[in-house]
C-alpha cells in the first residue's frame, strides 16, 4: 500500500507542525519528516497552536533536552483540549529509552504516534494505522538499518545541506546514550552519498555537512572516510565540512586530503571532552592529553591557519578541582576557536551514572564559569588576529542580533556580520573585517 497517498486522502490540506531538538543529525531527520508531511499534502506551519498534527523530534543527549521535551508534550495536551482533532507525534532519540516508552504509555496518554529515530521511513504508515484504526501506535522496535536512499527531504536552507554519511555509534564513552538510543554504527552506501551531494550541487547548493557521531568510523574506518572525501571534493562543491571526529579514529589520511582540497573547509570539530588522563580513561575516551595535543600539533602543521573546536564536559562524576585545572591548561595549550562546553548531565543506564562525584553542583558551576572565562578570552585573542583581513563569507540570512546586517559563516566557521542586502542569501563573498568580538566579527563586504 502506499500509506503517503493514503494518508493523503485523509489530511490534505491540514497543517502540521514539527519541533525539532538536539543536533544536526536529529535535523536532517526532521527536513526528511517535514518531506514526508508534504507529500501526504499537510501544509506546514511555524504555530503550534494552530497545527492539526505535532510532532516533537526529541533529543536525550542531556537531561535539559528532555526537559523541554516534556515541557512541550505538556502544552500540546492543551492544545488537544483545545483541538480534540489534533494527532500528537514524537520521534527522535527519546524514544530509543525504554523508561520514556513507559511513561508516554502509561501518563502522557495524548501521545499518539512514537517511532525510533532508525525508524523514520516508517512514519506514513504508522500514521495511516493512527488516522484509520483510532489508536495509539508505537514502533521502537531496535532497527539498526540504513534510511533509503530515495527519501525526499525538505532543505531548510536552499545553500546549505547536511547529508549524513553513517548512523549510531559503537564507542560507549560512559557519559554518553546516543549508542544506546542510536545503536550500533552502519555506513550509508558511498554511491548514494556522491548522489545526493551531486543532486545538491545541481540544485544550487553551495555547502555539505558530512555527518555522522564519528564520521571517521565510515565504511569500518580506516581510510575509508578519507576516501570519501576525496569523492565529494570531486563533486566540486563549493564547500564541504564533516562532524564529529573521534580523536583515537581521526587518521593522518584524513587531514592530508583537507589539507590538499581547496573545497574541504579548514576547520575541524575533535571534541576532547577533558584534559586529564585519569578522567579520559574513566570516560572510555581511549586516548590521551598528549596523543591528543600530538593530533592537534599534526593537523596544524599540514593546514597552518586550521580552525579547532572541541566539546568539554565539566563534572563528569570522580572529577576533582585538580583534574578540572588540567582542563583549563589544555584549552590555553590549543587554543581552540571555539568550544562547546556542557555540565555533565546523567544519563540512565550509561555506566557514569552509577560513579560517585567528588565535586558539589556550586563546584562544578564555578568551575564551568571558570572555563568559560578562559575560552573567551582566547576566542577574543584569535578574532582580533581577523582585524583588517579578508575572509570568504557564505551569506546565511539577516543577522538573528542585529536586523541592520547580513550574518554568514568564514571557511573556518566564525560568524561574521556585514551590512547587506537580502540577495546576498546563499553567495559565497569577500568579506573584510573591520572589528572583532569575542563570539563573531564585523566586517563590509567587498567586491572580489
Ligand atoms: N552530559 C553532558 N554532556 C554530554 N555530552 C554527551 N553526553 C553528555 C552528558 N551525559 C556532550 C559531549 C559530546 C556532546 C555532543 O555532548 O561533550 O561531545
Ligand atoms: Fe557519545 Fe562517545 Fe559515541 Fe560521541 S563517540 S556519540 S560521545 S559514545
Amino acid at each position: 500500500m502506499n500509506y503517503i497517498e493514503e494518508v493523503r486522502k485523509l489530511v490534505a490540506g491540514k497543517k502540521a507542525y514539527v519541533r525539532t531538538y538536539g543536533c544536526q543529525l536529529n535535523e536532517n531527520d526532521g527536513e526528511k519528516i517535514i518531506a514526508m508531511l508534504k507529500a501526504m499534502g499537510y501544509l506546514i506551519t511555524d504555530n503550534a497552536e494552530e497545527a492539526d498534527f505535532a510532532l516533537l523530534n526529541t533529543c536525550a543527549i542531556r537531561e535539559n533536552a528532555e526537559k523541554k521535551t516534556y515541557g512541550a508534550i505538556g502544552v500540546f495536551k492543551h492544545y488537544k483540549e483545545l483541538n480534540p482533532g489534533l494527532v500528537v507525534a514524537m520521534s527522535g532519540c527519546m524514544t530509543g529509552e525504554e523508561h520514556v516508552i513507559e511513561s508516554l504509555r502509561k501518563t502522557y496518554r495524548h501521545v499518539d504516534v512514537v517511532f525510533g529515530a532508525n525508524n523514520i521511513e516508517a512514519f506514513p504508515r504508522l500514521l495511516f494505522l493512527h488516522l484509520t484504526e483510532a489508536r495509539r501506535v508505537f514502533d521502537t522496535e531496535y532497527d539498526d538499518s540504513v534510511p533509503p536512499a530515495n527519501l525526499p527531504t525538505a532543505r531548510a536552507f536552499p545553500f546549505k545541506s547536511g547529508v549524513p554519511v553513517m548512523y549510531g555509534c559503537n564507542n560507549f564513552c560512559t557519559y554518553c546514550i546516543v549508542p544506546y538510543v542510536r545503536g550500533r554504527e552502519r555506513s550509508r552506501d558511498e554511491a548514494d552519498i556522491i548522489n545526493e551531494i551531486k543532486a545538491l550541487r545541481d540544485d544550487g547548493c553551495k555547502e555539505v555537512m558530512l555527518l555522522g557521531q564519528n564520521v571517521n568510523s565510515f565504511g569500518g574506518g580506516g581510510d575509508a572516510f578519507a576516501n570519501l572525501l576525496k569523492k565529494v571534493s570531486d563533486t566540486g562543491i563549493e564547500r564541504i565540512r564533516f562532524m564529529t571526529s573521534h580523536p583515537k579514529d581521526l587518521s593522518p589520511a584524513v587531514l592530508e586530503v583537507m589539507a590538499e582540497r581547496e573545497n574541504i573547509c579548514k576547520c575541524l570539530h575533535l571534541p576532547v571532552q577533558s584534559g586529564n588522563n585519569r578522567v579520559l580513561e574513566s570516560m572510555n575516551r581511549r586516548y590521551t592529553r598528549e596523543k591528543y595535543l600530538s593530533i592537534v600539533k599534526l593537523a596544524r602543521e599540514k593546514m597552518p591557519g586550521l580552525s579547532i573546536t572541541t566539546d568539554i564536559i565539566v563534572g563528569f562524576p570522580g572529577e576533582t578541582n585538580e583534574e578540572f585545572v588540567d582542563t583549563l591548561s589544555l584549552l590555553e595549550e590549543v587554543r581552540f576557536d571555539a568550544i562547546f562546553s556542557f555540565i555533565y548531565s546523567p544519563r540512565r543506564g550509561t555506566p557514569a551514572e552509577k560513579m560517585p562525584d567528588v565535586l558539589s553542583v556550586e563546584e562544578k558551576k564555578a568551575n564551568f564559569e571558570k572555563l568559560l572565562e578562559v575560552q573567551n578570552r582566547i576566542s577574543g585573542e584569535i578574532n582580533e588576529t581577523y582585524l583588517g583581513k579578508t575572509v570568504s563569507v557564505l551569506c546565511e540570512g539577516v543577522s538573528k542580533t542585529d536586523a541592520g546586517n547580513m550574518s554568514g559563516r568564514t571557511e573556518g566557521g566564525k560568524i561574521v556580520n556585514f551590512p547587506g542586502s537580502q540577495d546576498m542569501i546563499g553567495k559565497i563573498l569577500e568579506v573584510k573585517i573591520t572589528e572583532t568580538k569575542t563570539w563573531n566579527l564585523q566586517g563590509e563586504a567587498v567586491c572580489r
